[in-house]
């Protein structure tokens, strides 16, 4: 039996909303089709968009929403996408399918978007092939108030007030698909851009976020903090908010992106390997949060792992550049995992944004057509939500087992614990076996007694099991009941292959 000792007077950091945020990318059916289908479409739709898609994830609470890619964001030039949409540009895009992007969902249908959905903004500006000049156009469109050549222009398109820019992102992957450039190199663009991106709403200021690493490239963060530490007077404070991160994992094979394995058809073996790689996310945060402790050792500038989930192959019949996928119990527990550590780490990771939202890779949703469906991974997020704005409390698992085998054997319990703003506790764990269900002993350090279990549920299945438009109810979110009070907290037992979250209040 694993106990979970939780200080609630040890009070840590807050974990960011932004930590559960999303990603959606003009790529595949993410943005078309699985979030917008224009106003004229037959499916219900608000203004374009799908009506039960933005249903669902307001239940699920979005914090924040990065657009328009990824890959896609350094070859998009935003003015192909203002104005009327019969004149709009048409583009290949070549990164994902080649097929042809219409431009119908642009700056205005963005925002839009995220009135809907009551999240914040993460616009990531075109670095590899557009200019200085394209992007500090953009901020000024987007965000000046008063008379200017671009906010005459968003007038013009029908929007007299300017938008909030929570968060811009200056280049994406600019180490690789945004530009191929060198750390250095791209510091000191990073350095450039980031001068003319205005802050023209002087109470909320935009955050910038410059491009990070890849996985493990150390070699990356170190040579862009070092470029962009370099020659900073005081005035320069400021000058970065953020540094990005990606990590997928691959099931199958760690840098063979031609066998990435079957989201739905895989092994015990791959299984463990699948959450063993996954895990390798905590020393990608300690290791890259190492090089930033040098340059910030007061943790101003958060770590943004703006793209990470599994990555496998498309489902079979669908277009490869699509990037379709099934998602299982697999992907539920490397969720809940990750958003465990996260949590835990939230002193650095100050954003995390899960790619992508709808109908690409790690998706929370599925559409076809008309039809919606949620995934296990959407749960874990709905079950997760309390921890957003919360506090981080204290907590250490004691006596936990081991699973897999060889190289992936990894822990078999994961958790969280933070307390809101109203004193509820909420504790999240995953159990990562396949064989065997675990019983944890919660014990709080003070007033144990005077807490009761107000909310508790959970998902649980086997491995592979998924939700299809056939049967889209095969896993979801239910009320657990495997709970007893003790003198000390309460005694939960874990169904094997599991999330559960439970919530104790006063
Ligand atoms: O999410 C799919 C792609 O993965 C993104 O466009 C890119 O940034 C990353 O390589």
């Amino acid at each position: 039996m694993a106990k979970l000792v939780i200080n609630n007077e040890n009070k840590k950091s807050t974990i960011a909303p932004e930590i559960y945020g999303h990603f959606s990318e003009h790529l595949g059916r993410c943005i078309y089709e699985g979030l917008y289908v224009g106003e004229n479409s037959d499916i219900p739709n608000v203004n374009g968009m799908r009506t039960d898609v933005v249903e669902a994830l307001k239940e699920m609470k979005v914090p924040v929403l990065r657009w328009p890619g990824g890959c896609f964001a350094d070859e998009y030039h935003w003015m192909d996408g203002i104005g009327p949409k019969e004149n709009r540009k048409k583009m290949i895009n070549t990164h994902w399918g080649g097929v042809v992007e219409d431009n119908s969902f642009g700056t205005h249908e963005y925002f839009e978007l995220c009135r809907q959905l009551g999240c914040k903004t993460y616009v990531n500006a075109n670095v590899g092939s557009g200019t200085v000049r394209e992007m500090s156009e953009w901020v000024e469109y987007m965000t000046f108030k008063g008379v200017s050549p671009m906010a005459d222009l968003r007038k013009k398109n029908g929007h007299e007030e300017p938008w909030v820019v929570d968060y811009l992102g200056v280049g994406n992957e600019s180490w690789g698909c945004g530009g191929n450039m060198r750390p250095q190199h791209y510091a000191d663009e990073y350095r450039r851009y980031q001068t003319f991106a205005r802050n023209y709403n002087g109470n909320k200021p935009i955050s910038k976020i410059a491009c990070g690493a890849n996985v493990d490239d150390y070699h990356w963060t170190e040579g862009v903090l070092e470029t962009c530490f370099d020659h900073t007077p005081e005035q320069f404070h400021g000058f970065m908010d953020g540094l990005s991160l990606h990590y997928y994992t691959l099931p199958e094979t760690e840098d063979d992106w031609n066998i990435k394995g079957s989201a739905t058809d895989f092994t015990e073996e791959v299984f463990y390997q699948t959450l063993k790689r996954s895990y390798f996310m905590e020393e990608l945060i300690n290791k890259h949060g190492a090089i930033m402790d040098k340059y910030d050792p007061d943790k101003k500038i958060g770590l943004i792992i703006d793209e990470w989930g599994i990555w496998t192959d498309v489902e079979p019949g669908t277009n490869p550049g699509f990037l379709y996928q099934q998602n299982t119990m697999r992907d539920a527990l490397v969720a809940g995992m990750n958003l465990n550590l996260f949590n835990k780490h939230s002193d650095r990771v100050k954003m995390a944004n899960i790619a992508q939202m709808v109908n690409v890779l790690q998706s929370v949703i599925l559409t076809d057509g008309e039809k919606m469906i949620k995934t296990p991974t959407y749960y874990v997020f709905k079950m997760y939500r309390h921890h957003q704005g919360a506090t981080l409390l204290g907590s250490d698992l004691l006596n936990n087992s081991i699973v897999g085998s060889g190289k992936n054997e990894l822990p078999k319990v994961f958790e969280s614990v933070s307390e809101d703003a109203n004193g509820v506790i909420t504790i999240t764990l995953t159990n990562n076996s396949l064989e065997a269900d675990e019983t944890v002993d919660i014990q709080l350090t003070h007033d144990a007694a005077s807490y009761n279990v107000c909310e508790a549920t959970y998902v649980a299945g086997a491995m592979a099991a998924h939700n299809t438009f056939e049967n889209p109810e095969v896993v979801k979110e239910q009320e657990f009941k495997d709970y007893a009070k003790t003198a000390e907290g309460i005694k939960v037992t874990l169904p094997k292959c599991s999330v559960v979250s439970i919530r104790l209040n006063k």
